[in-house]
């Protein structure tokens, strides 16, 4: 069972020196191949998990173990994920740091670029992408990585119907060659039918972990989540009040 785990959380929270409670006593594992969604309203603390399970921050109590894998991650700000002046680059500067030889960060370059629909952009100044783009592109330097575990932090922020649709396809994809994926977001309608998994953050705390079919008989509204389950019927039914 053990070696069946990629990703152990246990007890974790995160207090920042200006009081803020942002995780409290959270604790979940992740099997190998597991795809989970773990959702939450502005501020109940998913970047901040992220930033946990990636190392970028310690937890002020508890612990977090990854087990025989690096996280690959996609950033919720895409700006601060570029590092390459072109997205030839920056694809290849993760591709590289993976330890690939010359010839494989091509060849993973060319991969990603087609995957992401950027080749159109290989060469252009990566910092006057769109936004949409630039996810894109964080996406595209992730896949090039070729990492075990990947976590998605509000993976649709900005982008258009068919980008929606090619990172959709990307995680699916990912999903059926079995890798680890976490994805954190708000947005259920556009990725729970890939989810094995649900988990709710709501004000730090881990409130819901779950299957994704008894996540949607919960009461979501209490956490801040829109139920996905809310057909339209009429154009005065088209606000979010
Ligand atoms: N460095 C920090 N210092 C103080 N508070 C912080 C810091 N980083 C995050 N927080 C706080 O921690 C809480 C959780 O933030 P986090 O960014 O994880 O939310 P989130 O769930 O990702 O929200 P969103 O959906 O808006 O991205 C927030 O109240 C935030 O203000
Ligand atoms: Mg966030």
């Amino acid at each position: 069972m053990e070696e069946n785990i990629a990703l152990e959380v246990k007890g974790v929270g995160r207090t920042f020196s200006d009081g803020t409670v942002a995780l409290k006593d959270v604790s979940f594992s992740i099997s190998k191949g597991e795809f989970a969604v773990i959702a939450g309203s502005n501020g109940s603390g998913k970047s901040v998990l992220m930033s946990l399970i990636a190392g970028l921050d310690e937890p002020s109590e508890g612990t977090i173990t990854l087990h025989g894998c690096q996280a690959g991650l996609v950033f919720q700000d895409a700006d601060s994920q570029i590092l390459g002046e072109t997205p030839e680059e920056d694809i290849a500067f993760g591709a590289k740091n993976c330890g690939l030889n010359k010839k494989q960060v091509a060849e993973q370059v060319d991969f990603a670029l087609a995957k992401t629909g950027l080749e159109h952009k290989r060469v252009s100044y990566a910092r006057l992408l769109s936004g949409g783009e630039k996810r894109r592109l964080a996406v595209a330097g992730i896949l090039a990585m070729n990492r075990s575990l990947i976590i998605f932090d509000e993976p649709f922020a900005n982008l258009d119907w068919p980008g929606v649709q090619q990172v959709c396809s990307i995680m699916k994809q990912l999903k059926e060659e079995g890798k680890t994926v976490l994805v954190l977001t708000h947005e259920l309608e556009k990725v729970l039918a890939l989810a094995d998994r649900f988990m709710v953050l709501d004000k730090g705390h881990l409130v819901f972990d779950s299957t994704p079919e008894s996540g949607l008989a919960a009461d979501l509204e209490s956490w801040g989540i829109r139920n996905p389950m809310t057909a339209y019927k009429s154009i005065k039914e088209m606000i979010w009040l």
